[in-house]
């Protein structure tokens, strides 16, 4: 079959070429978008007078009855076309005749596919927005539930201090606010109008974009034609941010599969989000977090591969810029159903505080507590640092912990240790101290926490 564009060629390619270079299998995802945005541009064209109101109209009705048939399933994408665009204007002229071949007058398939893709993500993106905030409920909840559940706290994976697993888990939620605030930001700038730019120069026709615009809900125009059409800042900006919040759900993965290993066991996952092996029977895996873990790579991959194809493009439109599509689709649908399983994942996930208690109680986690209280008592820091690794050290040596040394053997390595000594280096104790603003104190944690809520109710 000859192309819509036969003129100055045949029209006629050979059919591997043809399959080459079609993008339909993947752009038809953007119908909708591509309807409404030709809906826009016949009522802008009708306003303008650069065709009648009549054909305006005509023109709005079919492209209606296309996307109702395509809705209900009564019209079907022809995989012949080369892409979205040519099959609905195909159609288009298939059911109203000529006037159906009046839609594309001041406009190109290099303004109208820009104008597709940013209505498409802007979508996405306020969806991936609203999973995001729905994991930060999730996460918020458990950390709410946990706030003072004690376990330790790690540095080079070595126990430090002891922390609430509130606050612990609170530390997540504050990455995922400024990933819905970065993603946010993103749309603002996605929400700018490319169509009217044409193929790169705009036209002699007498258009509105601003009036095309306001219809598509955009907050404003490309000012450079050439920019509107071979602008793609916005998909590497929208995959810059996946990629981030990729890499927080990847470490939050990472911990999830360490915590629920035997050897940690501070969480037991909910078998609905588990599998067993096919030949170990005792096999309880968390393979939910590591295909989080795992997809997070493919992200950054889908973000290199547009960064790379964008790289060496002169302006204005190349074809070239045809592959944004498959990666930043890719990005997008990854990351929906990784959060679409995280957030569950999370809000049925057992915790075994025992366990945490017993891990924190072991590790001498409070030494540096130890240190403080001789602080306190007026020695400097550095000395008491010094003094308190040695009474560690000679706990090491005996098989002890500092909550089980006798108040003889701390006074023999200073005597500035008293009875209320054991206060300070209780668990509880060190935990609810931590008092300064951001820190693992109870009031703290109870702050973050109420200003999520806020932050997720605004
Ligand atoms: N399918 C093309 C794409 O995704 C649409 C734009 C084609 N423009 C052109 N001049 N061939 O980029």
């Amino acid at each position: 079959m000859a192309k819509m564009w036969a003129g100055r060629t045949s029209g006629v390619t050979d059919s591997v070429a043809d399959d080459f270079n079609s993008s339909i299998h993947f752009d038809y995802k953007m119908y909708k978008q591509d309807i409404k945005g030709s809906m826009a541009h016949a009522l802008m064209l009708g306003t303008q007078n650069i065709i009648t109101k009549k054909e305006a109209e005509t023109l709005i009705d079919g492209l209606q009855t296309i996307l109702d048939d395509l809705n209900s399933g009564t019209l079907e994408f022809n995989m012949n076309c080369e892409d979205i665009h040519m099959f609905i204007e195909e159609e288009l002229t298939s059911r109203l005749g000529d006037v159906g071949k009046k839609l594309h007058t001041a406009r190109s398939r290099n303004d109208q596919v820009a104008l597709d893709l940013r209505m498409y993500l802007r979508d996405e993106t306020n969806d991936i927005i609203n999973l995001t905030k729905d994991l930060i409920l999730a996460v918020t909840e458990k950390a709410e539930e946990h706030k003072s559940t004690i376990l330790p706290g790690y540095t080079h994976l070595q126990r430090a201090q002891p922390i609430s697993f509130g606050h612990h888990l609170m530390a997540y939620s504050m990455m995922l606010i400024r990933d819905v605030n970065r993603l946010t930001d993103c749309v603002k700038r996605m929400n700018v109008s490319p169509i009217g730019s044409c193929a790169l120069a705009g036209t002699t026709y007498n258009t509105d974009r601003v009036f095309e615009a306001q219809q598509l809900g955009f907050s404003d125009i490309a000012m450079n034609s050439i920019d509107g059409v071979s602008d793609r800042d916005f998909c590497v900006e929208l995959m810059s941010d996946l990629s981030i919040l990729m890499m927080h759900l990847s470490r939050f993965s990472e911990e999830v599969i360490l915590w629920s290993s035997w050897e940690f066991k501070f969480v037991e996952l909910s078998d609905a989000y588990t599998t067993g092996s096919s030949i170990m029977p005792q096999k309880k895996n968390p393979d939910m977090a590591e295909l989080v873990r795992g997809k997070t790579g493919r992200v950054y991959g889908d973000l290199m591969a547009l960064l790379t194809t964008l790289k060496g493009l002169p302006l204005a439109y190349n074809k070239d810029m045809q592959e944004d599509k498959e990666s930043v689709f890719d990005a997008v649908e990854t990351v929906k159903m990784c959060l679409k399983v995280f957030a569950p994942m999370i809000a049925t996930m057992n915790v075994c505080k025992d366990n945490m208690k017993k891990a924190a109680q072991e590790g001498f986690i409070n030494a540096t507590d130890l240190a403080d209280y001789l602080v306190k008592k007026g020695l400097p820091f550095r000395s008491a640092y010094k003094i308190s690794g040695q009474i560690v050290a000679k706990c090491i040596n005996d098989g002890k912990v500092l909550e089980t040394l006798t108040l003889e053997e701390y006074k023999s390595f200073s005597p500035l240790f008293d009875n209320d000594l054991y206060e300070d280096i209780d668990l509880k104790t060190c935990v609810e101290k931590r008092i300064s603003q951001g820190g693992t104190g109870l009031a703290s944690v109870e702050k973050q926490i109420k200003q999520t809520k806020e932050f997720l109710n605004q």
